[in-house]
């Protein structure tokens, strides 16, 4: 059994075609940082406890030390015909230092090793993405501070209601973006619990000290349940949903650039570094960014539906389904993370058309809520008021008339309560600050 960790058991060698079904290189290679720092880590442990001689330790440290740096630089030179990335590093281990390395896997099963890598790697991801939404966050702020006077009919059911300002609209996703940075900190923490020491599932007879191992990892505490610490993918399922909500808000942000962007709204226009062309229709330049965007959420959503359904019925305590965790892991966080950088670039780009916006907010069915809540101020109950605008904007609207264009009189004759000032109502501006924020 060339180049396998369990040959002893085996008299035959695989079905080719197996081996190949089998192998996870070409996606586990990524977990080759965190490997190679958790056997350190794990071979300082076996050497300080004793259970290895201290030079041996030694030998293996600086071995892997040295894989270590080459994973940095690009420069390992990955076997693509190993079963996976352990033992891909295990053999180039050998290679460097010989017989020591036969001593690194004591006390060490694939099935906690594996477990710290995903572990590791869903560490150090969560905050590389938490990161990069705040730098999104910032680019939003810097957007909405850029355009802070600008006001647009806000939608409900994608229908005029309201003018509301730019920036409201803009910090509705910092707030969305806020609360998904507290799902990638839960995430985190949901990953930093050590699970080395549990060994294949049972724990081992050794005496290890798991704590020094976590510790050396920066892991702030230990799976106190070895079967639980092999078994477990929650902290992969944790990631995988902070990452589905960050992809479904970029979705519905993508939704109202894409809105907005589009010839009947012309509020704003999409930097032509995010867009594409058409091969046939010369005029086009389509904001494809943003619809692969929000095409993404699919495949993400996927990515989380495709762990949780792996795990369901899985009987306790490792089983080799588990490999299936990964390429649903790596995808998501690797699609995100470009997007959420990209995403960035792009709201700095974003060019306000404010005529097109003016134009929009001449809808004086805007204001139809500040005109029925004058009328509430004026003593009448809300049904009426609400009734009277309804029937003054119906009537506006048939005659294809405006009520700014209307006398007092005419006014008057939908309620003795309408005096003159009624008309400043009919401002976008008025109606923005007259519904002053946290009141
Ligand atoms: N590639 C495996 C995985 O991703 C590594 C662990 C294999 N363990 C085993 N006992 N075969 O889960």
């Amino acid at each position: 059994m060339k180049n396998k960790l369990w040959g002893g058991r085996f008299k035959k060698s695989q079905d080719p075609e197996f081996e190949d079904f089998s192998c996870s290189m070409y996606f586990d290679y990524r977990l080759a940082e965190y490997d190679a720092l958790g056997s350190i880590a794990h071979a300082k442990m076996l050497g300080k406890c004793g259970i290895i001689p201290k030079k041996d330790a030694a030998a293996i440290v600086k071995g892997l030390t040295a894989i270590s740096k080459e994973i940095e630089a690009g420069k390992f030179i990955y076997d693509f015909t190993a079963e996976d990335i352990h033992t891909n590093i295990q053999n180039a281990l050998e290679k460097k230092i010989g017989k020591p390395a036969l001593k690194l896997h004591t006390a060490r099963s694939r099935n906690d090793q594996v477990a710290l890598d995903t572990r590791m790697y869903c560490k150090n991801k969560a905050q590389e993405m938490y990161g990069l939404v705040t730098a999104l966050q910032e680019s939003l702020l810097g957007f909405a501070k850029k355009n802070k006077d600008v006001i647009v009919p806000g939608l409900t059911h994608t229908q005029h209601a309201q003018p509301v300002l730019l920036s409201d609209h803009i910090e509705a996703y910092v707030w969305m973006l806020a609360r998904d940075k507290r799902k990638l900190h839960y995430a985190y923490h949901a990953a930093d619990f050590m699970p080395l020491g549990a060994c294949a599932l049972a724990g081992t007879s050794l005496k290890i000290d798991r704590k020094y191992t976590a510790r050396e990892l920066g892991f702030g505490a230990l799976c106190e349940n070895t079967m639980d610490a092999v078994s477990d993918r929650d902290f992969v399922i944790e990631l995988l949903e902070a990452v589905s909500l960050v992809s479904m808000h970029l979705s519905r942000l993508a939704s109202d650039l894409i809105l907005w962007a589009s010839p009947e709204f012309g509020f704003v226009e999409i930097d032509q570094q995010f867009c594409t062309g058409s091969s046939i229709m010369p005029q086009k330049v389509n904001p494809d960014f943003l619809e692969l965007t929000r095409g993404m959420s699919g495949r993400i959503y996927g990515n989380l539906f495709s762990v949780l359904t792996m795990m369901k019925g899985l009987p306790l305590t490792y089983n080799r389904d588990m490999q299936w965790d990964k390429q649903p892991l790596f995808d998501s966080v690797e699609k995100i993370s470009k997007v959420l950088s990209v995403y960035g670039k792009l709201v700095k780009g974003i060019k306000v058309n404010k005529a097109n916006i003016d134009r929009a907010l001449l809808d004086e069915s805007l204001y139809a809520t500040d005109l029925a809540e004058y009328l509430v101020s004026k003593g009448l109950d809300s049904r009426q008021a609400h009734s009277i605008i309804g029937k003054l904007v119906t009537a506006t609207l048939e005659k294809k008339e405006r009520i700014s264009g209307l006398t007092i009189k005419e006014l008057k004759k939908f309620s003795e309560k309408f005096e003159k000032g009624v008309f400043k109502l009919l401002d976008p501006k008025v109606s923005v600050a007259s519904r002053k924020k946290g009141r």
